[in-house]
């Protein structure tokens, strides 16, 4: 078994600064590329904000020294020597089937691994415009990635034993993460299962039903869930949830799959939640 030895992340948005900053934490080099310079000043800053708070909270020695294994490039040759390299792009197939095309020209390791973060789209459509599907597969991890034990893997019916033995031990050994195996189906297991029930609460709140903080309150004082459904939409983004949510209605065409008019309504308004200052709830922009 080959083991990583240094990655790449493309996208430092809210996963993929996630991923950044776990796997500089465990002491591997890291290289992630953004698509502007903007773009990558805002992932920088967003990777920064998170070890200061870190280290404020004791739980890291020193952010400076982890910052110190993290280059944000806007350029994907950066990515040229990477071992494994982790898509965490917008949600979006034709974005990412492109993507994969290129990764393929660009990195040169022959035993390189292409993973995506992808919640929702067939890790086979990715992996098929490679020229390497044996060492194509998803490595999914959950939101806030520093602090979510959970990481689903998902080897597409071309991925070889090899890769999902590395990328098992990348985050298990390396980034002392648990993994849970998962066919390639989209949404895997867990948003498989969370998706329906997220999309139940906005409907329920669509309707007229009960308001956004009863459902939510209903869930987290009578489930012992840590939050509702909705505050949980506004966490992910309501983009990315309504992206996952057409991707399991594409793949299965159950209605339970099918986004809520309110939630589209939301997407094109701007209100994505957490990120954008206001989705169900209303949040101080940081
Ligand atoms: P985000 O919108 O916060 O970040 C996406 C980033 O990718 C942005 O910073 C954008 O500038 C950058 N980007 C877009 N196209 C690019 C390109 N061609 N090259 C380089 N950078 C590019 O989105 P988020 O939430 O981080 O999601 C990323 C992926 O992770 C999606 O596939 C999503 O489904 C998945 N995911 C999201 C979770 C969540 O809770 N938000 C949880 C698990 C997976």
């Amino acid at each position: 078994m080959t083991s990583v030895e240094n990655v790449g992340v493309v996208g430092c948005g809210l996963m993929g600064a996630g991923i950044a900053e776990v796997s500089a934490r465990a002491g591997l080099d890291v290289v992630v590329v953004e698509s502007s310079q903007a773009a990558a000043e805002a992932g920088r800053a967003r990777l920064e904000a998170s070890l200061q708070r870190a280290e404020s909270r004791g739980k890291l020695d020193s952010a400076q020294e982890v910052l110190q294994r993290i280059r944000v490039e806007t350029e994907l040759d950066a990515l040229a020597d990477r071992g494994l390299v982790v898509e965490a792009i917008v949600e979006d197939e034709a974005v990412k089937v492109d993507l994969f095309k290129r990764l393929d020209q660009v990195v040169t390791a022959p035993d390189a691994i292409l993973a995506s973060n992808t919640s929702s789209i067939p890790i086979m459509k990715l992996g098929v415009v490679t020229s390497r599907p044996q060492q194509v597969l998803g490595i999914h991890f959950f939101n806030p990635v520093p602090v979510l034990k959970l990481v689903e893997l998902v080897p597409s019916l071309l991925t070889s034993e090899e890769t999902t033995t590395t990328a098992r031990s990348f985050v298990e050994d390396l980034l002392g993460k648990r993994s849970i195996l998962c066919q390639d189906r989209a949404g895997f297991v867990v948003n498989a299962l969370l998706v329906p029930f997220i999309l139940s609460g906005i409907r329920m709140m669509e309707s007229g039903f009960a308001s956004a903080e009863d459902i939510d309150q209903g869930l987290v004082l009578g489930a012992a869930h840590p939050q509702g459904p909705l505050a949980l939409a506004d966490l992910i983004g309501l983009d990315t949830t309504k992206a996952v949510a057409e991707s399991l209605y594409e793949e299965f065409k159950e209605p339970l799959y099918a986004p809520p008019p309110l939630l589209a309504r939301m997407v094109d308004a701007g209100l994505l939640g957490r990120k954008s200052g206001r989705g169900f709830y209303t949040y101080d922009k940081k």
